[in-house]
């Protein structure tokens, strides 16, 4: 299938995408959260830059992402962060065939800064625009690599299990340009589940990467977790994030029956005197029992589609006992993939390649950006 869009000055129709039979350069946005982020990417898999700035130590202090703060890094760092894909590229933005940028869900302030450098550019240069959706974006992460590493040639129909800081989702892709969503969660996003946990472990924000640490010396068999009853794809964590609360309260002497108290995560939690909190095990434990939940309900997904190929994506599929659950499925005759580490987080080269596999209906230039999935 070919994806036509229109030239916003001069009316051109530029063709899109692995059928269009030429060469076509993208380059992308994306600052829908707290990563202020711009790639430049070749046919929808190869990376040609890939730039990345945190605000991770701004929030920090906060305790997690401050909406209008945000926004108002990304327009700090915005032309800068274009500016470098674009050197690192070795690119002309002349030779650019069509900009793209994350238009939601995410921060809408946030996302309005990434959307107008985007529509600039496609004004400025007179080539298309063409606006994303995050979701689909860290989907098609699973098609990039980079320069100097083999051609990934990962292909649909996949099953994928997208976990990020504000999704939880079971994605059927039938082809390059569907992506159907099976399941979600009906609460608490995995990565937000993970951050909630590590602050009540007193780790800093965002604690999804340092919990990860923290459990492998941990013993995952030392606390049993009741799975959430819910429909056989989808999936709830806000149950098993208040067990892991009640669990720490009957170990720092805070009453089980009193509503949790406010903590005051700059000081220690008040430990009982010999009973310290052990916060490796109980970090291991919730670690065994999200991943074991996503991957039986994923390998479920599978099975029930007949699809034999498996992917992760987003934020938490950079962790260590998720990934390793799900490649132990090889022996079991599946194809597993996920994206390298750089872009399972937040980035720009998943947009570019989303625009180039399945951006279809958004090219207008007055497009508007939106903050929950529609
Ligand atoms: O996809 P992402 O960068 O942003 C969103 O779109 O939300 O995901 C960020 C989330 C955060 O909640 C972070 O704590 C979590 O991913 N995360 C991890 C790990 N690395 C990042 N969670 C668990 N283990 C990790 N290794
Ligand atoms: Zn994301």
């Amino acid at each position: 299938m070919i994806r036509k869009f229109k030239t916003p000055i001069s009316d051109n129709i530029v063709n899109i995408g692995p059928d269009a039979g030429y060469d076509q350069i993208i380059l992308a946005t994306e600052t829908s959260c707290d990563e202020t982020a711009a790639a430049v990417v070749l046919n929808g898999r190869h990376v040609l830059s890939n730039v990345v700035a945190s605000q991770i130590e701004t929030h920090k202090k906060y305790g997690g992402v401050v909406p209008e703060v945000a926004a108002r890094e990304h327009l700090e760092s915005i032309n800068m962060v274009v500016e470098e894909a674009v050197k690192k590229s070795g690119i002309k933005l002349n030779e650019i065939t069509a900009f793209a940028a994350t238009v939601g869900p995410g921060l809408v302030g946030a996302l309005l800064v990434g959307l107008n450098t985007a529509k600039s550019l496609s004004l400025v240069y007179d080539k298309p625009f063409l606006g994303v959706n995050h979701l689909n974006a860290h989907v098609c992460a699973n098609y990039l690599s980079s320069e100097n590493e083999n051609p990934n040639i990962w292909k649909p129909p996949f099953v994928c299990l997208l976990i990020s800081g504000g999704h939880t989702q079971i994605i059927r892709v039938n082809s390059y340009c569907n992506q159907e969503l099976i399941g979600e969660t009906l609460d608490d996003a995995v990565g937000e589940a993970y951050d909630k946990v590590a602050r009540l472990l007193k780790l800093p924000y965002p604690g999804g990467p340092l919990l990860d640490k923290m459990a492998q010396t941990g013993d995952k068999n030392r606390f049993k977790f009741t799975e959430a009853k819910v429909g056989e794809y989808d999936f709830s964590f806000s149950g098993l994030k208040t067990a892991v609360l009640r669990l720490v309260q009957s170990f720092d002497g805070t009453s089980y029956e009193k509503p949790p108290v406010p903590v005051d995560h700059s000081s220690s939690l008040p430990l009982r005197s010999g009973c310290e909190i052990p916060r490796e095990d109980i970090a291991a434990s919730f670690q065994e029992a999200v991943s074991v939940t996503l991957l039986k309900k994923t390998l479920k997904a599978a099975k029930d589609s007949n699809i034999n190929q498996i992917t992760l994506a987003g934020g938490v599929a950079a962790n260590s006992e998720i990934r390793k659950k799900f490649f132990s499925l090889e022996n079991t005759g599946f194809r597993v993939h996920a994206p390298a580490l750089k872009y399972c987080t937040d980035n720009a080269a998943m947009v570019a390649s989303s625009a180039y596999f399945l951006s279809n209906v958004m090219e207008e230039l007055d497009i508007e950006v939106f903050s929950r999935v529609k």
